[in-house]
């Protein structure tokens, strides 16, 4: 990062951190939704102390709502199912995650804020954008196409879909889905998980798929489905419909602090 880039980024968090502290407001959170007594509905606040105003230091990045921020860099996170984001805001906060500013918004935040700020996005559903438009040609989009919906058992793939879902919209709680997410962020992620500089909860399936992934199969399968559109009622699947081909330590983190 450049000297201008840096600055930027410092002005940028210390802005986030001074303005709106969300770990502090996380806590105060805590505090004041204990209802009165039980049975007594928890009314909306009409003063603008709303879990969706502390999250703008987060919207910032990711767009209104999570819907993706405006140049392919920050990911949706609108809709994704609400363990999957919550697992994620629990390794960027512990380090198994990397990305700095993330890091540092979220250290100290306590397991049930992250369950609420998960939630909160998972149940957020803006319109989807358009694929952008691809250069790769058929024969990569059709290999692509096969590994991720089929595998490919020379390479002991299983279809990427047996996990992510048929409709590849993800599978709840804790699959996230492969469509509706830029090129470069999803070879990132995959060259991050080749590289251990993702990890996941062992046994890390994703690392393992990862390493069985030549950079040519990379490249055709995220050109594919990068360049899928993704219907506006999409949400993820409630089930696997066959046992996960392989364990993945995620799917059994959700419901642990
Ligand atoms: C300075 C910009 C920035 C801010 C502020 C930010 N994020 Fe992120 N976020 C990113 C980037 C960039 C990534 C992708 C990092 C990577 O390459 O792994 C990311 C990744 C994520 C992911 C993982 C998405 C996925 O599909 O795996 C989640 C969840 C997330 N952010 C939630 C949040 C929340 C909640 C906040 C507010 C507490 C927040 N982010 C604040 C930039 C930001
Ligand atoms: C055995 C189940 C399984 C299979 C098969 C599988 N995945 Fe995954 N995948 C997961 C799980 C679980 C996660 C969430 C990991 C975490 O919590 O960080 C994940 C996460 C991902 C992510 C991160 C998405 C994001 O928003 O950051 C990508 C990209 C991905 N998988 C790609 C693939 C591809 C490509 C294939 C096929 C080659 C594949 N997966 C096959 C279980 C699987």
């Amino acid at each position: 990062m450049g000297r201008v880039g840096r600055h930027l980024l410092l002005w940028f968090l210390g802005s986030l951190l001074g303005s709106s502290c969300i770990a502090g407001a996380g806590s105060e959170e805590a505090q004041t939704s204990t209802p009165a007594a039980p049975g007594v509905p928890h009314l909306p606040q009409p003063v603008p102390d709303t879990l969706e105003q502390r999250l703008k230091s987060c919207t910032a990045c990711h767009g209104p709502e999570g819907r993706a921020g405006p140049d392919g860099y920050y990911p949706r996170i609108a809709g994704k199912p609400s363990g999957y984001l919550y697992n994620q805001l629990v390794a960027f906060r512990d380090g198994t995650r990397h990305y700095l500013p993330m890091g540092y918004l979220l250290s100290g935040m306590p397991a049930a804020y992250l369950h609420e700020i998960a939630d909160f996005f998972s149940n957020a559903h803006p319109a989807y954008a358009a694929p952008a438009a691809t250069s790769a040609n058929a024969a990569t989009l059709e290999r692509g196409r096969l590994i991720v919906e089929e595998g490919d058992a020379s390479l002991q793939l299983p279809a990427c879909s047996a996990c992510h879902g048929r409709q590849l919209q993800g599978i709840a709680p804790a699959v996230p889905g492969l469509i509706g997410l830029p090129r470069d962020y999803l070879n990132a992620q995959l060259g991050a998980w080749k590289s251990g500089r993702r990890t996941a909860r062992a046994p890390d399936c994703m690392a393992t798929l990862a390493m069985r992934l030549s950079d040519a199969d990379v490249n055709a399968l995220t050109a594919w489905l990068a360049s899928q559109p993704v219907s506006q009622n999409a949400r993820p699947a409630l089930q696997f419909e066959a046992p996960a081909p392989l364990e993945c330590g995620s799917l059994s983190r959700v419901a642990l602090p």
